[in-house]
């Protein structure tokens, strides 16, 4: 595995040529991001469960579902059967998030909890030993193209310091706001997982974008 990731969000891909969107970041990318969000955990609705399952069936490099829906417990599980690498939920929406990770890493798959902005780091404490990701929400999740929040660092630097300390593992995936501005606070801050939508997608040449991001990430990771 890199010392880190990229995972270029299709969020704000074109629809209509999300085939043809996808291979221009598949040789360069570490995983897709697929954001699914249902119209009630956050206004907008995207991927179907059944378009989630055809991209991910098609997806040359490893898909990373991230589950913006109110009832992760009962749907989280089936992205993962159906063949996601890493399927996030948020701990906002789970009432029992300890059980929904165990389901998913039973799967063979990565299991992981995002907090959204408003959600204290600690909330995730009882959880470490039983994800292989934690997500901290850059942005209010809902939209591509907003501003990344700088004072959210604080909670990667916590979460790093944790990892450093007690030798554990899980990932530290940042989204929202990450570009060729913003990645490198990021990674020194201890973040190792990088989503980035708009930054790629609206570059001229997207998977040249994944390869800056991931140098300036790279060179500013300490882990
Ligand atoms: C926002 C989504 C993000 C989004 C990021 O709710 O979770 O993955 O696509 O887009 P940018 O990189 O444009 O902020
Ligand atoms: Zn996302």
């Amino acid at each position: 595995m890199n010392a880190v990731r990229i995972c270029p969000s299709i969020l704000n891909a074109d629809r209509n040529n999300l085939k043809s969107e996808i291979a221009k970041i598949e040789s360069s990318a570490d995983w897709l991001h697929l954001d699914i969000m249902d119209g009630l955990f956050v206004p907008a609705t995207t991927f179907s469960f059944d378009e989630s399952v055809e991209i991910i069936r098609d997806s040359k490099i490893p898909v990373d579902a991230h589950l913006m829906v109110a009832n992760p417990d009962d749907v989280a599980n089936a992205y993962a059967i159906a063949g996601a690498f890493s399927v996030t939920f948020h701990l906002e929406a789970s009432s029992d998030p300890r059980s929904t990770l165990k389901a998913i890493r039973k799967t063979g798959a990565k299991a992981s909890l995002a907090i959204k902005p408003s959600t204290p780091v600690e909330s995730t404490f009882d959880y470490l030993d039983d994800l292989d990701m934690l997500l901290v929400m850059t942005v209010e999740p809902g939209a591509g193209g907003q501003s990344f929040m700088g004072d959210m660092l604080e909670k990667v630097r916590t979460l790093r310091d944790i990892f450093t300390q007690s030798g554990r593992g899980p990932l530290i995936q940042v989204d929202g706001g990450i570009s060729l501005d913003t990645i490198s606070e990021a990674a020194k801050a201890g973040a190792d997982t990088f989503v980035a939508g708009s930054a790629v997608y609206n570059a001229t040449n997207p998977s040249e974008m994944v390869d800056s991001l991931r140098r300036l990430a790279a060179a500013s990771f300490k882990g």
